[in-house]
């Protein structure tokens, strides 16, 4: 099984036989994870880095762990630890890493489009775009895309809610073109003006202010974190007012007639757009998320390191 595609530049630019080959692919590392022994050696000898512009907790350790599962050789380079701070540019600090033999390179970035000028200038190395601004986050929506899956079975006809903060959010993107692609219906619910006005026809998706109806219509409830360090201007008048409004409780579940599927990215803000009773709950997939962002993760750097034999 190959993939259309060298890199992972983000989820617009697969077909949707890419996705189904990687969560196909996942699923086997999944089972490799539930052994006693994690470890296999399908990317012995293959060198990767993580090169993270932009803090990370999940997306860096999940790679790491994903890579060291692989049997991979890993650097970690983090911008600001590095020469970054005395004038080198991108390029050039990739350009150095690369005449040390690595093979293929994980990058996280606060501007969206710099993984996708990275493959431009080195078109034969594997690159994978690990968050780049407010463009796109692909392997965060695999990850929630194989968690939904795991939990429903299918995503065709699945109807799923993305709440809060869209016009910041990679993850609300990548998930809308990956839900999109897989036959799922997708809705959008937050303040009016944290959804920006063209989402609704650009990407055929819904939109409804009032949380309680959106609750109330979908299986799955996927809650954004407000990307406070992304927004340059006031977009609604205090935390407090915004949980009162767009936060997800056990109180406003309990007005629905449905146990729905709740989850997360991460980084949580509990009390702001998820209180604790519900990050918390059985209802609740936020860890296996994470869990699963390993197997999901030791599915793409596989596919594209362009080996062809899977034994696991
Ligand atoms: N979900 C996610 O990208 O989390 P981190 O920023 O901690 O990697």
């Amino acid at each position: 099984m190959q993939l259309t595609t060298n890199h992972l530049l983000g989820i617009k630019s697969l077909l949707p036989k890419d996705i189904s080959i990687i969560l196909s692919t996942a699923q086997q590392f999944k089972e490799v994870l539930q052994r006693p022994i994690k470890k296999v050696p399908s990317l012995r000898d293959v060198t990767i880095v993580n090169l993270f512009y932009e803090n990370s907790t999940r997306t860096r350790i999940s790679f790491e762990l994903a890579q060291k599962r692989l049997s991979a050789d890993t650097i970690n380079f983090s911008a600001s630890a590095s020469s970054v701070s005395k004038g080198e540019t991108l390029l050039d600090t990739v350009n150095n890493i690369l005449s040390m033999k690595v093979d293929m390179v994980v990058m996280r970035h606060s501007a969206s489009g710099a993984p996708h000028f990275l493959a431009k200038h080195l078109p034969n190395i594997a690159i994978v775009n690990a968050g780049d601004g407010i463009n796109e986050h692909p392997t965060q929506a695999l990850l929630d895309a194989f968690s939904i899956i795991e939990h429903y079975g299918s995503l065709e006809g699945r109807k799923v809610l993305l709440i809060g903060d869209i016009m910041h959010s990679r993850v609300a993107l990548s998930n809308i073109y990956l839900l999109k692609k897989m036959g799922a219906e997708v809705m959008l619910s937050g303040p009016p003006t944290l959804i920006p006005k063209y989402i609704q026809q650009a990407f055929d998706v819904q939109v409804e202010y009032n949380l309680q109806k959106a609750l109330q219509w979908c299986d799955v409830a996927n809650v954004l974190r407000i990307q406070l360090e992304r927004q340059n201007q006031v977009l609604f008048s205090s935390l407090r007012e915004y949980n009162l409004s767009y936060g997800v409780s056990q109180k406003r579940l309990a007005g629905i007639d449905k146990e729905i599927l709740i989850m997360h990215p991460g980084p949580i803000n509990r009390g702001v757009e998820i209180d604790s009773d519900v990050a918390d709950s059985k209802q609740s997939v936020i860890l296996k998320q994470v869990e699963n962002g390993v197997a999901v993760r030791m599915a793409v750097l596989y596919l594209l390191s362009g080996k062809k034999e899977l034994n696991v």
